[in-house]
């Protein structure tokens, strides 16, 4: 039974859609970003290159320096202090631009916060916002909502995620997405549902394990899982219970997630995304 459904969501997967890039020509498009490491920049001139789009980098007065733990430091420290970092002023023209690609790092959850000063100084009112982020483990989900408070007049499009990890898969993931939405023209697949979803047997345990194992923020059970076809594999959709930590157990467990997994011919399983 389980078989015969994976072999009907693979056939209901094998769509090859075409998109006609139409967007491309008729709307003016600007690449806004932070990055404070770099991997976000990638993505940025990844996708501005792709689309033709003009690009530009959000730079904060007073910079995060490179270190991890300093940077960690001092975010808490200005979020007790209530305050945001300022930001230089911007040599583009907001309002001559259609459509902002918004990029950063995930921070703490949600969008770095000189993206957080950029988006409580302007108004973007009318204009479409396609969110792009780099991240440990997820956070798009997320860090969109976020970005959907702060511009309540702004049309924004579901974005673009990426695992710092992974970023050699993020052209072809890249090109894909801008296709999907219409931004450049071209072929691309469009993938089908998930299977209903049902409880992992342990084989399917064993390819969460395998693919969650080295990344030490996660410490999840996995309990259900669907899973879909992507092209030479397959995608997993795990519902996974956050685990008490051994040496942290004044933290309480995030709770429920979804961890998403692929499985490409011989690789080793790895996560894509968690949507806490
Ligand atoms: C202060 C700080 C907080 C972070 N918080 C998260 C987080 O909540 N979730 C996550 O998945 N990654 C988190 N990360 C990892 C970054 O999102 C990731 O390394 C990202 O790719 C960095 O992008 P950049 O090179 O463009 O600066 C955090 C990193 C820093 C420095």
């Amino acid at each position: 039974m389980k078989t015969i459904k994976l072999i009907l969501a693979i056939m209901a997967a094998m769509v090859l859609a075409v998109s006609c890039g139409s967007k491309a020509k008729k709307q003016k498009i600007l690449v806004l970003y932070y990055s404070q490491t770099n991997n976000t920049k990638l993505v940025a001139e990844e996708i501005a290159n792709k689309v033709g789009a003009d690009i530009e980098e959000i730079k904060v007065v007073n910079p995060y320096d490179g270190d991890f733990q300093a940077t960690i430091e001092r975010c808490l420290q200005e979020r007790e202090q209530g305050v945001l970092p300022e930001i230089k002023p911007l040599k583009s023209k907001i309002a001559k631009y259609d459509v902002i690609f918004l990029g950063y790092p995930v921070w703490f959850g949600t969008v770095a916060p000189p993206v957080a000063t950029f988006l409580k100084d302007v108004d973007l009112s009318g204009k479409t916002i396609v969110p792009f982020c780099t991240f440990g483990s997820g956070g798009l989900e997320s860090s969109t909502k976020d970005i959907e408070k702060a511009q309540l007049n702004a049309k924004i499009i579901p974005g673009y995620g990426v695992r710092a990890a992974r970023l050699e898969a993020m052209p072809a993931e890249v090109d894909q997405f801008l296709k999907e939405n219409g931004f450049i023209p071209g072929e691309y697949i469009q993938l089908g549902e998930f299977t209903d979803l049902e409880e992992v047997t342990p084989k399917e345990e064993y390819i969460f394990i395998k693919a969650t194992d080295n990344y030490p923020m996660l410490h999840a059970k996995a309990k259900l899982v669907g899973k879909r076809w992507i092209p030479n594999g397959t995608e997993y959709l795990f519902i996974a219970e956050d685990q008490p930590r051994e040496f942290k157990d004044n933290m309480p467990p995030a709770g429920e997630m979804k961890i998403y997994v692929t499985v490409i011919g011989d690789t080793k399983p790895e996560f894509t995304r968690v949507v806490r």
